[in-house]
């Protein structure tokens, strides 16, 4: 159950894009740390499917339909209970959409010009989205959205947070008190994970380590690790296979691992692959077990989407009046 506005918790919000199976980049860098401070009781918590988000990405029905149920899955596979925080996506609530849209009337176009994730993809693509230029506009509005409080996230989404601040004191100052500023909860101390070839872990580098990987898939890819020397802990530390290990096991047990076994790659692999495989197994079966039944992820997505619904819809309501379109 949800604390009442009594119990005078903060508001958490946070969301991942449905964009395909999360690896421990993902979940060391953002993912985990959503469990982490739902389980401190604190907070008042809604996780979200970034669907709408997705779709700047996703194209086809098929694909978006088994990721979402992919997404739920995971969520609930690494502790999200929903008992104790409420699941939904993000296109069940369409007041997102909605407050996007009267955002995007007190925004500029220089503005969201400078953006990063913007500036990163007209790069690639000159060709972009009219949804990729509005992107912050949106996520302003799922966080605006709850009276967030808090809002965990990876490094990459910190200027997000910000443009989402500005809005809120932007909207705030034109037409009055309305949305409260939330703060970005960035683990400042969290590395970037690197991927089997020594680049930041990625989907779209094919570098990556699945969360939930097989055994064999794990040993295949720690196997391939790269394993150039010398930064982490000096001469016969392999640098890369050193970062993941330092992600599941405490730096006692690893100096003595790596003082012991300096330089003998193939053994301080191997030590990774037990490591790891134990480190995933747990998740990997609550996750079958999990995905065994769809239906029941669909009705949590469902309630959860009610819940949102409903608490949105006031605060969109407040912004409704104080820009003079619904009568006060
Ligand atoms: P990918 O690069 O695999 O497509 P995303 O961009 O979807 O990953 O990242 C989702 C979240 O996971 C972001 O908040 C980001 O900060 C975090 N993240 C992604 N890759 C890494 C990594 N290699 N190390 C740490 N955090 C990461
Ligand atoms: N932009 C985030 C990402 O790419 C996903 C996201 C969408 C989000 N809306 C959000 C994150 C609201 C936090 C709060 O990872």
């Amino acid at each position: 159950m949800l604390a009442k506005k009594t119990d005078a918790k903060k508001i958490l919000l946070s969301g991942v894009k449905p964009t395909g199976r999360p690896h421990i980049g993902n979940y060391f860098g953002a993912m985990k740390q959503f469990v982490d401070l739902l389980n401190t009781g604190k907070y008042d918590c809604y996780f979200m499917i970034a669907d709408y988000h997705g779709l700047n990405f996703i194209q086809n029905a098929s694909e978006m339909q088994k990721n979402i149920i992919e997404l739920a899955i995971d969520y609930l596979a690494i502790g999200l209970d929903p008992k104790k925080c409420v699941l939904f996506k993000q296109s069940d609530v369409s007041a997102h959409t909605e407050l996007a849209w009267i955002f995007d009337t007190i925004t500029t176009m220089p503005y969201l010009e400078r953006a990063h994730a913007f500036k990163d993809a007209s790069m690639k693509d000159k060709e972009i989205s009219v949804g990729t230029f509005n992107y912050p506009m949106l996520m302003a509005a799922d966080i605006l959205l709850y009276d967030t409080d808090i809002v965990p996230v990876g490094q990459d989404q910190k200027q997000h947070v910000e443009y989402t601040r500005d809005t809120a004191q932007k909207f705030n100052r034109i037409f009055g008190e309305t949305f409260k500023t939330p703060e970005a909860f960035i683990l400042e101390d969290v590395k970037i994970v690197p991927g089997t070839d020594g680049r930041k872990m990625s989907k779209s580098y094919d570098n990556d380590i699945s969360l939930f990987a097989t055994d064999e898939e794990i040993q295949k890819a720690v196997m391939t690790i790269v394993t150039d020397s010398g930064l982490t802990g000096g001469i016969g530390i392999p640098t890369n296979v050193y970062a993941i290990h330092e992600l599941i096991r405490d730096k006692e047990y690893l100096d003595k691992l790596y003082t012991e076994k300096q330089g003998r790659y193939k053994d301080l692999k191997e030590a990774l692959i037990r490591d790891l495989q134990d480190f995933i197994r747990p998740l990997r079966d609550r996750r079958e077990k999990l995905a065994k039944d769809r239906k029941k992820v669909i009705k949590i997505l469902e309630k959860g989407g009610k819940q949102a619904t409903k608490k949105a819809n006031e605060i969109l309501a407040r912004a409704k009046k104080n820009i003079g379109v619904i009568f006060k």
